[in-house]
């Protein structure tokens, strides 16, 4: 009960951009948000009319679509997309559509296989809750979903376990500190503090061993299961274990943001200011601040088997951190949140622009091309990819918030 009167409070004093709005500090216009949404809600509609019901789109990769049943971590984020574009133009074709793809990816609630929970289910029926009245049904859902999640959780690594069946003992991905807002939402939701717990021992224990003295971050630590120390620093994703691979820093970035929100705990917001002086400050990001799959691409000996790939982008990162920075501006002060804003414009317009964004039709209705799924797994390499296009709507709604001068975080 007291977290449902916190989880209140929280709504009501939340975050909104009146204050940067006032000061005229937007500096992209109704149009170009107005535009790019209608242009994405084109495509998704596309999207929806390729993909077959019992499905989820994927990516497009040599010339075809391709999908995924709704087992695979990235479900979630077609139904969240066209739930998210509902929300910004009140078209119902969107919700029906959406609610379509809810219905083949509720039996996920019960899956203990996967960390990748709130990817899927609270990018999908969190959504949902908040912008439809099915209360009952969809809390149900996400209830039993939580219940999963916190299933894979280790009071003595105080950590989420990430992948089975490896030839790590307890591998932690970085990737996970998405999962925790699913968490500390649905203490919010029912009442039960056993996932706040979860979340914030999951994120200070990320804290503790995934950052280098950089803040960078490792893309794997593994842990003894029985102690609970760390007792390795991999890479699956990126170029090499000591190298930054991009997304992972996005996932970083976006967590802490999102556990500095939740929490209000000043720790987050800092730990979430460090990445991205890193990131932001990297002398290898690119000038339109779309970045390349790795920070540390360049160090690829000739020999190696992802020389080939090695100066590819990846667009997912940068919609991941477009969306991050518009949020962090919104805790920081002064220069600094106003150069959050700055970068975050930047990448938006990059991504808008005929460099990354396909054309109507183009791509069977995918939004944002050139991402990256694993050079290292040679899988979705140069391609479009569906959390893409979630986050790049996503930062766009946020930014359609603020020019709105309405609250920019809503839950
Ligand atoms: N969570 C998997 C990825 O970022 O590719």
């Amino acid at each position: 009960m007291k977290f449902k009167v916190m989880g209140l409070l929280l709504l009501l004093i939340g975050p909104s951009a009146s204050q940067a709005q006032k000061a005229g500090k937007l500096h992209l216009t109704k149009e170009f948000v107005n535009t790019n949404l209608h242009d994405a809600v084109g495509q998704m509609k596309y999207l929806a009319s390729q993909t077959d019901a019992d499905k989820m789109p994927r990516s497009f990769e040599k010339g075809k679509l391709s999908t995924s049943n709704t087992a695979w971590w990235t479900s979630g984020f077609f139904p969240g997309s066209l739930l998210y574009l509902y929300e910004a133009t009140g078209d119902k074709e969107l919700l029906s559509l959406a609610k379509e793809r809810l219905r083949i990816l509720e039996k996920e609630k019960f899956n203990k296989g996967t960390h990748d929970l709130g990817f899927m289910l609270f990018c999908s029926f969190g959504n949902a809750l908040r912008l439809t009245g099915d209360s009952t049904a969809y809390k149900e859902i996400l209830a039993t979903g939580a219940e999963s999640l916190s299933s894979r959780y280790s009071p003595v690594t105080k950590t989420i376990l990430s992948w089975d069946h490896t030839s790590w003992q307890y591998p932690v991905i970085i990737d996970n500190m998405m999962n925790l807002e699913f968490l500390t939402q649905l203490t919010k939701i029912t009442g039960n503090k056993k996932y706040w717990d979860i979340a914030k021992n999951h994120a200070n224990t990320t804290i503790a061993n995934h950052f280098r003295k950089d803040y960078s971050s490792y893309h794997v630590v593994d842990y003894d299961k029985t102690t609970g120390k760390a007792i390795g620093h991999y890479t699956a994703q990126g170029a090499f274990d000591e190298s930054a691979w991009a997304r992972g820093q996005a996932w970083g970035l976006y967590g802490y943001v999102m556990m500095y929100r939740e929490t209000k705990d000043k720790t987050y917001l800092e730990q979430a200011r460090k990445i991205a002086k890193f990131y932001l400050n990297h002398p290898k990001l690119p000038a339109d601040l779309i970045p390349y799959w790795d920070f540390d691409k360049d160090d690829l000996k000739p020999d190696n088997k992802y020389y080939k790939n090695k100066d590819l982008r990846d667009v997912s990162t940068a919609s991941i951190v477009a969306s991050a920075l518009l949020e962090l501006s919104l805790y920081t002060k002064g220069k600094e949140g106003e150069g959050y804003l700055r970068k975050a414009e930047k990448m938006l317009e990059s991504l808008a622009s005929p460099a990354y964004k396909a054309t109507q039709g183009e791509l069977d209705g995918f939004i944002l091309k050139h991402s990256v799924g694993s050079i290292p797994h040679g899988t979705e390499i140069d391609v479009p990819l569906t959390y893409a296009d979630y986050y790049y709507i996503e930062a766009l709604i946020r930014y359609q918030r603020m020019l709105a001068g309405e609250q920019v975080i809503k839950q």
